[in-house]
């Protein structure tokens, strides 16, 4: 599987590069607005960050096909191997297809529903994002999405992977990858979540006082 960070945030990318096994880290326009550095800045950043390994994934702005192609092409000016993603829309498809054509891999982002997931995958796109948190926001079920989409690329577009997104609990992320999805992007509280509890912390502070009590000390 990939395990991918959602985040413009260098700083926490680089400490988290040291402790997960991260395939890369995928942005969109909210985040890398939130952090107000340009994308030309940015990328080359991110990629320091993750020691030169690892995919980066940035968003086109254009909304006709022609425009995101153009986008696609000055956003791979700065990084060379970046996945673009495009918004599934129907302009959003003729530009995968297009950037397919031209060999520029893409994935199919503002996924919210299987058959929407589908049209980008028989499209050309490497990666399909459908948004699990806004899906369960809508009132929908955003599990069951990425369920049926997995199937539906099984069966019908083996070479495309589901690449999980808008998660809020580690639960949903991993109920994502129990419904066999392949690849998970994960925003900094919940990839922190993943290996961070109360009850870890607790359990440490336990064997560390018995040791010192034993011993006196805390050390081997
Ligand atoms: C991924 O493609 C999306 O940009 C992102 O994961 C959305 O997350 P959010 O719903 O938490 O904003």
């Amino acid at each position: 599987m990939e395990l991918y960070l959602d985040t413009s945030d260098v700083v926490a990318v680089k400490t988290l590069a040291r402790i997960f096994p991260l395939a890369g880290v995928t942005t969109n326009p909210s985040i890398v607005a939130a952090g107000k550095t340009p994308l030309e800045v940015l990328l080359p950043q991110l990629q320091e960050a993750m020691g030169g390994q690892g995919r980066l994934f940035a968003q086109v702005m254009a909304t006709t096909a022609e425009g995101m192609v153009e986008d696609a092409l000055k956003l791979r000016a700065i990084i060379t191997d970046l996945v673009v993603k495009v918004p599934v829309t129907a302009e959003g498809l003729a530009a995968i297809k297009m950037l397919k054509a031209r060999g520029v891999p893409t994935l199919g982002t503002a996924v919210y529903s299987a058959a929407q997931g589908l049209m980008a995958a028989l499209a050309g796109a490497e990666y399909v994002a459908p948004y699990v948190n806004r899906v369960d926001a809508q009132g929908g079920d955003g599990i069951q999405t990425v369920a049926e989409l997995q199937q539906l690329l099984t069966l019908h577009a083996p070479q495309s992977k589901v690449l999980a997104a808008s998660f809020k609990t580690p639960r949903q992320a991993l109920d994502c990858l129990l419904a066999g999805c392949e690849s998970i992007t994960l925003p900094l509280d919940v990839a922190q979540q993943l290996i961070a509890s109360p009850a870890v912390d607790a359990a440490i502070a336990k064997f560390e006082q018995d040791w010192q009590n034993a011993f006196g000390r805390t050390s081997i």
